[in-house]
């Protein structure tokens, strides 16, 4: 029988951690931990500081996570929060700084070697983790799973326990109003390939399909908007929340073919990666279709238009792909049998259609998806 589980308690709407103070304080030493710039220009570490000084918190700031802190950083910072007395975490931030709250989290309360995080057996439960997203896309505000760059970028791993699911979340959606378009853009189509993916996948549950189908459709409102690169307050809450919902989906499905072909555009070319995804997605729903059709017309009305204009609108937000090559792809199909994630797909994923997903999603200009 299906389960869902999500322990995460979820605060929403405008000043909501000043108004529900009670779900960030969980003792009396907590350690804030941030990158350099979004909590504090995002006005979030301030509201997280005005109601830690009111419940007499004393606070440690780590804000030196960025896209090249690695595990050796994260393991380094939870052995001070175990030598400090840190008795709960603060995240503020985007995914990276999130996962890396997480797993220090992990490692502050269990005196293990790095890499035995991902033996997702722990002697003792980690640190409470309170999450204040500043961008939204990952949903790693409502998830159990956490990324980690081992060495460099190009070698992130993921674990998941149960335990790791945060214990608080606070959706604010001003602290995202200064982010750039395009990286509203990016996290907002990285957020709709996480529903759609938990929807069209083989662990879907009634439980989780009723989450993904909200969160692709929340973000399919926002279409106008992230086309013309201006938000409303409104477009702004909806895809903050959109964002969490995509996690509280593949929290329950796992993740799927999209993310495991985006690594590699994200890898060999540079590209984020929610324009990465993004630019598989049509292709990939299309490719679901010949498995389970009725799923996959599920899937663009609730994005509310059909394959044809979600390919335009496609075109319309993401980066050109005139830089991608035959060889290129060709390349990507032969690493990927060395990545031996399998995917969540209705139907097996093989060399040949990997290679078919990239040719018609990256390089054939003129694939009609009116017949698909
Ligand atoms: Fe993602």
């Amino acid at each position: 029988m299906p389960k869902y589980f999500m322990p995460t308690t979820l605060l929403s709407g405008e000043n909501c951690i000043k108004r529900h103070p009670r779900h960030i304080i969980h003792g009396k030493k907590c350690m804030i931990v941030t990158g350099k710039n979004s909590a504090r220009v995002s006005g979030a570490l301030d509201d997280v500081l005005t109601v830690l000084d009111e419940h007499n918190v004393k606070y440690y700031i780590h804000d030196k996570i960025t896209n090249k802190t690695n595990i050796a950083d994260i393991y380094a910072l939870g052995k001070k929060m175990r030598d400090e007395g840190i008795e709960y975490v603060v995240g503020i931030g985007g995914g990276t700084t999130l996962d890396a709250a997480k797993a220090a989290a992990v490692y502050a309360t269990n005196d293990i070697e790095p890499m035995d995080i991902y033996k997702e057996k722990y002697a003792n439960l980690p640190l409470r983790v309170v999450c204040v997203p500043t961008t939204a896309g990952t949903g790693s505000d409502t998830t159990q799973y956490v990324m980690l760059t081992i060495d460099d970028y190009k070698n992130k791993k993921s674990f998941s326990s149960e335990v790791c699911f945060p214990y608080a979340t606070y959706l604010d959606s001003r602290y995202t109003l200064t982010l750039p378009v395009d990286v509203t853009r990016s996290t907002a189509i990285d957020a709709l390939c996480h529903s759609v993916e938990s929807y069209l996948n083989v662990n879907a549950s009634p439980f989780s399909d009723i989450v993904a189908l909200e969160g692709i459709r929340m973000v399919g409102q926002c279409a106008g908007a992230l086309i013309k690169g201006e938000f409303t307050k409104s477009d702004r809450e909806k895809l903050l929340i959109a964002a969490s919902v995509g996690g509280m989906a593949v929290a329950h499905t796992g993740l799927n073919v999209v993310h495991k072909m985006g690594h590699q555009l994200t890898c060999d070319k540079s590209i984020s990666h929610g324009f990465a995804n993004g630019l598989l997605l049509t292709e990939f729903i299309a490719w679901c279709a010949k498995a389970d059709v009725m799923r996959a017309v599920d899937v663009i009305t609730a994005i509310g238009m059909d394959l044809s204009s979600l390919k335009k609108f496609m075109d319309k937000v993401l980066p050109s792909t005139d830089d991608i090559s035959r060889d290129d792809i060709e390349r990507w199909v032969k690493n990927s049998i060395y990545d031996d994630s399998e995917p969540n797909s209705p139907r097996k994923l093989t060399k040949e259609d990997e290679l078919e997903i990239y040719t018609n999603a990256l390089l054939n200009k003129k694939r009609n998806y009116a017949q698909w």
